[in-house]
């Protein structure tokens, strides 16, 4: 295992440790970034925002949307990536999964193949409560790739926050597969706050398991977790 783990003071030292990380991969050539939606990496997007890193020729691929949403809904992920980075910071080309898709094995190749052509150099994952990771849901065999997604009762609950009414949340998504995160060069996953610590000791300390999806990053070479100290609580 060789899990890289930075214990932050806060979101926001953990902003500029993730940052950090993409200024160092632009550096190094990276081409292709990975982005999650989410809570966790809204400092990361704020710091590159303010920043003078230059994405104009890069290319970014989403993990996830949920179906059914379109670009133009406020609670789709396309809307919150342009909200929080892409209308700042434009990139060459923005890849989502196509919430409003309706064959899914259609949009799901489609997808598998952008990410073939265009081989991941940094992905960002934020932390489900129950493990997950993008929209794998614990039980998700490892060797997933873009996937069509029934999202559990927790996941459900927890995201019923940003909708109005609790039964618009989303019951589906798109989203990568493990097996697709798994390809990504470098991995860098964010995760705060008391009630992920079970999450983040069994992702780091436990079996790895299909019961908690976020536990194959184990069998990663090349991973940095950004914690901090409630989310490291149980290690
Ligand atoms: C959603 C997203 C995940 C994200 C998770 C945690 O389920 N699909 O990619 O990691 O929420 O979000 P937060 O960072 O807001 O806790």
């Amino acid at each position: 295992m060789t899990m890289d783990i930075k214990i932050v003071k806060d979101q926001q030292a953990g902003g500029q440790a993730g940052y950090q990380l993409f200024a160092d991969a632009l550096d190094a050539g990276a081409n292709v970034f990975g982005l999650a939606t989410g809570s966790s990496p809204i400092t990361i997007y704020q710091a590159l925002t303010a920043s003078d890193l230059d994405f104009s020729d890069k290319i970014s691929i989403n993990l996830d949307e949920y179906v059914g949403l379109s670009a133009t809904n406020p609670q789709s992920y396309h809307y919150f990536m342009q909200e929080h980075l892409f209308n700042q910071k434009p990139f060459k080309h923005n890849y989502l999964p196509d919430g409003l898709a309706t064959d899914a094995e259609a949009e799901t190749s489609r997808y598998d193949r952008i990410i073939e052509n265009n081989p991941i150099d940094l992905q960002l994952l934020g932390l489900g409560v129950n493990g997950h990771i993008g929209f794998n849901e614990p039980g998700t065999a490892f060797s997933e790739l873009t996937h069509k997604v029934a999202l559990t009762p927790s996941t459900i609950a927890a995201n019923a926050r940003f909708f109005a009414d609790p039964n618009e949340v989303p019951k589906y998504a798109y989203s990568m597969g493990i097996a697709s995160i798994m390809q990504a060069k470098h991995i860098v996953l964010v995760a705060y706050g008391e009630n992920k610590a079970q999450a983040v000791a069994q992702m780091i300390e436990g079996p790895v398991t299909e019961a908690v999806p976020a536990s194959a990053l184990q069998n990663h070479a090349n991973v940095t977790v950004i914690l901090d100290e409630a989310a490291a609580s149980q290690l």
